[in-house]
C-alpha cells in the first residue's frame, strides 16, 4: 500500500508533495477537518477537505474511530495548532464506525470504563503512549543485556517445580473432574504424568544455564494465582530475571542499580513526546489531589532524579530500626506496626522508607531468613540471608533477588527446615555437586517498571490484557 506513518512525516515534513496515509479517525470537525492517528505517534495529523474535492456521502459517513486512506499533498498549514496540515485529494474509506455506539469518544474516559473496552482503549492518547514505553522499555532491557554480554534464555513456561513456596500456582491438567475430585489424585495419568503448572518464576532453570554460560537472563510471562487484588499484582505479568555466575550480592546490586539506570535513560531519551504527554495527564489528576497528597515531583523529573541519584543502600536490620522508631510507628499511623525484628516490611513500610525517610529509590538488603525463599546464601549469623529488594517511589518493591546459596549442605539443611523435598529438586541440588559457584540474580517486575515510567497507578493499564482474580476478559 506504500503508505507513511505520521511520525515519518513529523520527522522530516516533506512539503508539497504527495502522500499517502492510513489512520483511525480521532476528531471530525465542520465536515472538513480530520483528525488522524495511526499509532506511530501520540500526534495526530490534520487532514483538511476543500469543498468539492470530495464525495458528499463519504464526508456524510466519515465519523470518529472510523478508518480511512487519505491521499494528498503536505502543505504549511495556516490554522493555529499545527505546522503543517494534508489537502487532501483523495479519500478510502476502509471501515465505517458509529458516532451513536463507539465507545472511544473524543472526551474523557474513566479508566475502569477503558478496561471494559480493551480491544479499542488503545486508539486512546493515553495508552498508545502508556504501550509504545512499554515497547520501548522491553527492547532497551534486551539492549542492555546484549550489550553486557548476557544471553537470552527461555525457560519453561510449564513447570513441575515450585520455586518459590506452595500455594500460589495455577494447575496445568488434562485430567477431568472425576480425577480431579479423587481425595489422592493420581498424577501419572495426567498429561505429562506427574502434577504441572504455570510457571511462578524462572530462576531456578535460568540458575542452571548462569553455571554454564556465565551470565543469563530470562524475559517471560510469569503466573501467580495469589487472590492479592491490589493495584500493583496481576495474576499473569512479565519478569525479567538475570542469573550471574561469580557474582556476589554487591555485585548483584550494583548491577540491578545499573540496569535500571540504562532503561530509564534509554526511556528519558527516546519517549520524550509521551512521556510528556502522560506528565500533562498526570499534572491535571494530581491537581486534584489535597496538596498533601500530591508528589512532589513531575514525571520526568521523578525519572530523572532517579538516574541521577544513587540509590540508598540499607540493612533489613537498619531499615526496622528505622521504622520502629518513626513517629509513623509511634503514632500508629501504620496499619501493621512494627515490633519484633524478624516480620515481613508491608508495602506502607516500604513507601514510608522511600518517600519520606531516604527520599530515594532504597535497596534493602539481609533479610530474615524466615521470611525468605530457600535458595537465598545464608548470613555467618545464622539468622539473615543475602536477599535484596529494589524500592522505587509510588511503587514499593520492583526488584527481589538475592545471592544464592552454593554450599550443598547448607542448602539441604535450609530446604529440609522449609518442607520442601530434595527429590523435587535434585537437578538444582546437582549444581551444588558439580561444580558449585557462587552467584546471584534478581527479578524485575516489568509491569511495575511501566508503572513507574508511565505514572499509572494500576497495573491493569500497563499491560494490554490484565489478568486478575475473577477476570480474564478479552
Ligand atoms: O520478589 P519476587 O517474587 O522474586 C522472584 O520471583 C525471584 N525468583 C526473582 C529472582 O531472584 N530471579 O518477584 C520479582 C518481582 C517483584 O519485585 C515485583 O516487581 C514483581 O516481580 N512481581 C509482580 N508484579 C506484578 N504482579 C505480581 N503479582 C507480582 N509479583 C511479583
Ligand atoms: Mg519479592
Amino acid at each position: 500500500m506504500n503508505l507513511l506513518k505520521v511520525q515519518e512525516i513529523y520527522d522530516s515534513p516533506l512539503i508539497d508533495s504527495e502522500i499517502n496515509l492510513g489512520g483511525w479517525v480521532r476528531a471530525f470537525r465542520a465536515n472538513k477537518f480530520i483528525e488522524l492517528n495511526d499509532g506511530s505517534t501520540i500526534k495526530n495529523i490534520q487532514c483538511v477537505i476543500n469543498e468539492g474535492i470530495i464525495d458528499e456521502d463519504i464526508i456524510k459517513r466519515i465519523s470518529v474511530g472510523c478508518s480511512l486512506i487519505i491521499t494528498g499533498i503536505l502543505v504549511n498549514s495556516i490554522g493555529k495548532g499545527q505546522n503543517f496540515e494534508i489537502n487532501v485529494s483523495k479519500i478510502k474509506l476502509l471501515g465505517e464506525s458509529d458516532p451513536e455506539k463507539y465507545p472511544i469518544q473524543p472526551k474523557k474516559h474513566s479508566f475502569e470504563f477503558l478496561r471494559e473496552q480493551a480491544h479499542l482503549r488503545i486508539r486512546t492518547s493515553t495508552f498508545s503512549s502508556v504501550m509504545r514505553i512499554r515497547s520501548k522499555l522491553a527492547f532497551s532491557i534486551h539492549d542492555y543485556f546484549n550489550k553486557n554480554g548476557f544471553n537470552y534464555i527461555h525457560t519453561p513456561i510449564i513447570t513441575s517445580s515450585d520455586a518459590e513456596g506452595a500455594g500460589e500456582m495455577f494447575k496445568v491438567t488434562t485430567l477431568g473432574k472425576d480425577d480431579l475430585e479423587k481425595k489422592d489424585i493420581d498424577y501419572s495419568d495426567d498429561f505429562f504424568g506427574k502434577k504441572t503448572s504455570l510457571t511462578v518464576s524462572g530462576q531456578l532453570e535460568a540458575e542452571t544455564y548462569a553455571l554454564g554460560l556465565g551470565n543469563v537472563y530470562t524475559f517471560g510471562p510469569t503466573f501467580r494465582a495469589e487472590n492479592s487484588n491490589t493495584s500493583r499484582h496481576a495474576s499473569e505479568f512479565w519478569m525479567i530475571e538475570p542469573e550471574m555466575a561469580f557474582y556476589d550480592l554487591n555485585d548483584n546490586m550494583d548491577l540491578a542499580e545499573s540496569f535500571v539506570k540504562y532503561i530509564l535513560k534509554y526511556i528519558l531519551k527516546n519517549c520524550e513526546e509521551d512521556l510528556k504527554f502522560l506528565e500533562e495527564r498526570l499534572l491535571k489528576e494530581e491537581s486534584q489531589k489535597p496538596k498533601n497528597e500530591r508528589s512532589d515531583l513531575s514525571l520526568i523529573d521523578k525519572i530523572k532524579f532517579t538516574v541521577n541519584n544513587e540509590f540508598t543502600r540499607v540493612s533489613y536490620t537498619e531499615a526496622f530500626e528505622i521504622l520502629k522508631k518513626s513517629n509513623y510507628n509511634k503514632k500508629k499511623k501504620f496499619k501493621f506496626l512494627l515490633d519484633n525484628w524478624g516480620s515481613d516490611l508491608q508495602s506502607e513500610h516500604e513507601r514510608f522508607l522511600v518517600e519520606k525517610h531516604f527520599k530515594s529509590p532504597v535497596i534493602i538488603y539481609d533479610y530474615p531468613s524466615k521470611i525468605k525463599a530457600f535458595y537465598m546464601r545464608l548470613n555467618d549469623d545464622d539468622k539473615t540471608v543475602r536477599a535484596m529488594d529494589v524500592l522505587f517511589p509510588g511503587i514499593g518493591e520492583i526488584i527481589g533477588g538475592s545471592q544464592r546459596e552454593e554450599r550443598l549442605d547448607v542448602l539441604k539443611k535450609r530446604m529440609s527446615e522449609m518442607g520442601i523435598e530434595e527429590e523435587e529438586l535434585w537437578w538444582y541440588l546437582d549444581l551444588r555437586k558439580y561444580g558449585t559457584v557462587p552467584h546471584s540474580g534478581f527479578g524485575l517486575g516489568f509491569e511495575r517498571m511501566v508503572m513507574f515510567c508511565t505514572g499509572m497507578s494500576n497495573i491493569r493499564d500497563v499491560i494490554p490484557y490484565p489478568r486478575t482474580p475473577k477476570n480474564a476478559s478479552f
